[in-house]
């Protein structure tokens, strides 16, 4: 069922706390949770954030953001001075609180093989689950394989007192690492996998703070209610289809390498049509971060567990794609630099190469399954001198890759390179002035990882530049 906007009779469930909106919990403070528990208290909804990590909870309370995401500090200070949003480490005072608790831990790979580790889960659940007094909505967010919600559903009549008749539900999330607070704001789509039509009123009326807005701004925001399995799928079958267009588009960035054609023309060209569409076609050195890869591993392991494994071997190739532009990069520097590759890989011993970017992506400091990092550690391994410089990454960088160097400033990490690597297109590097920098590098020579920079500017600065996909210009 596909509804544009709640029904009176929907949006007016009374919350079992007695008080006249929902009271909302977010349980785990990372990206995800503390993101929404703020957004959420911006929307005028009273708001308790909980976390295990107690010099995290400690942070927030202070009026920090533990992870750097754009006009979050500021949403955070406000709803604290407002009273609205509160933090805790304590299950009992969640329980006593909340009407809807969202569960908002990580699933990341699991150690030994491509699944999600489920542990966090199954401790925020099993934990709150024996506080719950009174009547309660526990809702998902974590991205899981299909099948969990009714596994929730068990653990909480386990562990939940039978007379609280506590319920569950799922509703996925698609926020955008450097557009989380626009995407928990003004969401394209919300998805309610529900059982109950209890439920159902009280995911709207929890939600009435998100319509009310588009309602003011004359938007809609389109709300698709179904059950748990589909609920679950939604988020992996997403994240699967925008990981398979960034690879298709990577895949044909190697056809283009070996054809002399331009990735970049080509994705202009087919984009306009509105079937394909123009976004998520930026070929270069792939996706990463907390989500794309790990989520298409776990969604190729429950389809394994499922007896379909067949029906998503794709997207093992779309896997090999994304780490295969890795490895470019290394070949391009080796190509650059007139140094022999060898079936161990190229000799790049006592080469001096700045690397721009450490993030996955700009307006982030997330490194987590970093291709810019990735590529970092090969440049490294195979003897480069490797001095790397990003606006935001560089300490959660440092505690990852500790073995090159780290500069602060744009500046200072260029001078006396004779190989530069932009591998995350923030604006700073987007927007430098190709003739300064030529000026303070030993060589120029630059590698454009993400095909950010403009060709024809840093050529005619006298660059020997090579993107990802890309003819070469002389
Ligand atoms: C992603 C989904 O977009 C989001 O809906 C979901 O909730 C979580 O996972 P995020 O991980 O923040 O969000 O990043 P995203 O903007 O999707 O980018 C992922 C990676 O793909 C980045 O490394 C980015 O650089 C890369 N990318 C993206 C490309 O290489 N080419 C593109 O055209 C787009």
């Amino acid at each position: 069922m596909t509804i544009a906007y709640p029904s009176s009779s929907l949006a007016a469930v009374s919350p079992p706390s007695g008080a006249p909106r929902p009271r909302l919990t977010f349980l785990g403070t990372g990206y995800l949770g503390a993101t929404y528990a703020i957004c959420f208290a911006e929307l005028g909804y009273e708001v308790l954030g909980f976390d295990v990590d107690e010099p995290k909870i400690a942070k927030l309370a202070a009026g920090e953001v533990p992870f750097h995401e754009p006009g979050l500090d500021e949403l955070l200070r406000k709803n604290l001075a407002a009273g609205r949003l509160r933090f805790t480490t304590s299950h009992e005072e969640v329980a006593e609180f909340g009407d809807v608790h969202m569960i908002c831990v990580g699933t990341p790979q699991r150690a030994d093989g491509m699944a999600a580790d489920l542990s966090y889960v199954e401790s925020a659940v099993t934990s709150l689950a024996p506080h719950l007094h009174r009547k309660a909505l526990i809702v998902g967010k974590s991205t899981v394989p299909v099948g969990t919600a009714e596994w929730i559903e068990q653990l909480v009549r386990r562990h939940a007192p039978e007379s609280s008749a506590v319920e569950v539900a799922w509703s996925p999330e698609f926020l955008q690492e450097g557009f989380a607070v626009e995407d928990v704001l003004r969401p394209n789509r919300v998805i309610f996998g529900v059982k109950s039509e209890w439920a159902t009123a009280m995911l709207y009326a929890a939600h009435k703070g998100v319509f009310d807005l588009a309602l003011n701004e004359d938007r809609e925001v389109p709300v698709v209610v179904t059950d748990f399995a589909t609920a679950e799928l939604v988020k992996v079958a997403a994240n699967a289809f925008l990981a398979t267009k960034i690879s298709f588009i990577n895949a044909m960035a190697e056809v283009c390498e070996a054809a002399g054609a331009d990735v970049t023309q080509l994705a202009r060209s087919i984009g306009y049509d509105a079937r394909i569409g123009n976004k998520f076609l930026r070929a270069g050195i792939g996706f990463g971060g907390g989500c794309l890869p790990k989520d298409i591993r776990a969604f190729q392991a429950r389809a394994q567990e499922l007896g379909v494994g067949e029906a998503l071997r794709f997207l093992h190739e779309v896997d090999l794609i994304n780490q295969r532009r890795r490895q470019r990069v290394v070949q391009l520097a080796a190509e650059l630099l007139d140094r022999p590759y060898g079936p161990a890989g190229p000799d790049l011993s006592g080469i001096r190469v700045t690397v721009l970017g450490a993030t996955f992506k700009p307006n982030s400091d997330d490194v987590r399954d970093s291709p810019a990092l990735s590529v970092v550690r090969k440049l490294s391994r195979f003897g480069a001198d490797v001095t790397v410089y990003d606006p935001e990454g560089m300490d959660l960088a440092s505690k990852e890759v500790s073995d090159v160097t780290y500069k602060k400033s744009l500046v200072d990490a260029v001078s006396g390179a004779e190989l530069v690597c932009v591998l995350t297109e923030w604006e700073e590097f987007r927007n430098a002035d190709p003739k300064a920098l030529g000026d303070l590098v030993a060589g120029r020579k630059v590698i454009d990882g993400r095909n950010c920079l403009d060709q024809g500017l840093w050529v005619s600065a006298g660059w020997e530049y090579r993107g990802m996909g890309r003819p070469v210009v002389q």
